[in-house]
């Protein structure tokens, strides 16, 4: 439980920022998709935060050996993945929770995913329910809904899934869990989630296709995948506190270094610039993904509402709200009923935390109506442990100041996040 003073900001910033946390998502797939290869995994700028790392140990632990010299790590997957003889801790990370119960689900061998007490209380049956019916032996409490869950890996039949829920991890869990399948499986989502597990592991071999009616095709491996070789791009969804700090902070500007420009992932980045900042894209190269620069410029903000695209944008939907707050006239936020079983309850947590501010606000099942026109005022903020709750109000706290408790779990996602905060000062 660590506490974080923010100090308002007396005078603009214009700052180049190249030191943004690696992106969380392809970092968790590296440590993962490297075990599916039989060759050794070369990966440079890997996110070494909390939820990470603890994607790595579990690597580890599952029989790989990972060398580290500080600046690449290299996976060398065992020969079969061995059964561990200690539970496997996922942290906070709801992504390797899921992933991890997915890729484990077809390997033979007893396996228990566990995580910290607020990943304890989040839903696994949306990755639970569709693995059991394809065979998968899982139990956990409430019916495999909450961890611990209890894998015992074996053979799994194919199926045709379409999943209720927009979902990255849901998808990446069945995909991984296809690629052990007795035959062809399919998956199918109302909007497309991130890519990154398609693209990764196409990139390293797999069949994994998108077909006209909307339906993604896997083909069960039949031999293993060649190693990764990726230099993880920064994170857009880390990037996007700093893009909303140039966005709220009159005359201020930010350059966002070496982004991944997935079009899953950079949704907030186009609300931003609806709402009026002023947004330059530059691509530089393609690698698995489309990499560059943002530019973002302080302009006067309108309300906007955002009620389409949901899955692409709710990770920053917090730090969006801030935006909102102190945006020209109302915002809305609506079919984001996601955001209630995030980190923390994030429409709870960012409209308590917005009224202690002076924001005013409607609160409604699947998001939030925000006034918009606020001179946010300074204020004690509790993060309720999610790391996306402390940064964005830290963000905030650049407008007036701010006290954030229980910030530790800033840890979990961009360790650095601080420095950089500090680095606007000049
Ligand atoms: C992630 C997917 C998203 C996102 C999370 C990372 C991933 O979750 O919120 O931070 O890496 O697949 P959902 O797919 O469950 O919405």
């Amino acid at each position: 439980m660590q506490k974080l003073q923010i100090t308002k900001l007396d005078q603009p910033f214009d700052i180049v920022i190249d030191n943004i946390a690696s992106d969380k998502s392809i970092s968790h797939r590296c440590a993962m998709f490297s075990l599916l290869s039989d060759k050794t995994s070369t990966i440079k700028n890997y996110l070494r935060a909390e939820d990470t790392l603890d994607s790595l140990k579990i690597a580890r632990k599952l029989g790989a050996k990972v060398e580290d010299d500080g600046q690449t790590i290299k996976i060398t997957p065992p020969q079969n993945l061995t059964e561990p003889d200690d539970i496997l801790d996922c942290g906070n990370a709801g992504t390797g929770m899921r992933l991890y119960a997915g890729l484990l689900a077809g390997i033979d061998g007893s396996f228990i995913l566990t995580g910290d007490k607020y990943l304890r209380s989040r839903p696994m049956k949306r990755v639970t329910n569709p693995l059991k019916k394809i065979g998968a032996k899982i139990d956990g409490r409430e019916e495999a809904n909450k961890a611990p869950l209890h894998i015992r890996g074996g053979k799994l039949k194919s199926f045709k899934y379409h999943s209720p829920i927009d979902s990255a991890q849901v998808k990446s869990a069945l995909i991984l869990a296809a690629l052990r399948a007795n035959d062809i499986s399919y998956y199918k989502e109302n909007l497309l989630s991130r890519d990154h597990t398609e693209r990764m592991l196409n990139g390293m071999g797999a069949n994994i296709s998108l077909e006209d009616d909307g339906w993604i095709k896997i083909d069960p491996l039949t031999k293993p995948l060649k190693p990764l070789d990726i230099i993880v791009p920064t994170d857009p969804s880390s990037a996007f506190f700093f893009a909303v700090a140039a966005a709220i902070v009159p005359k201020s500007k930010v350059t966002l270094k070496n982004l991944t420009l997935n079009p899953t992932r950079i949704e907030a980045y186009k609300i931003l610039e609806k709402m009026g900042a002023k947004i330059t894209y530059i691509e530089k190269e393609n690698i698995y993904e489309p990499i560059g620069d943002i530019i973002v410029e302080h302009d006067q903000l309108n309300g906007v509402v955002v009620q389409d695209n949901i899955a692409w944008l709710i990770d920053e939907l917090p730090a969006l709200s801030i935006a909102m707050s102190v945006a020209n006239g109302k915002s809305v936020v609506k079919n984001a009923k996601e955001l209630r079983v995030k980190e923390s309850d994030r429409i709870n947590t960012v409209v308590q935390n917005l009224k202690l501010c002076g924001v005013g606000y409607i609160e409604y099942e699947d998001g939030y109506l925000i006034e918009g026109n606020a001179t946010l005022q300074k204020a004690t903020i509790d993060s309720c442990g999610d790391h996306r709750i402390a940064m964005s109000f830290a963000i905030a706290g650049l407008l007036c100041g701010m006290d954030i408790e229980n910030t530790a779990c800033i840890d979990t996602s961009f360790p650095n996040f601080i420095q950089i905060i500090d680095s606007l000062k000049g």
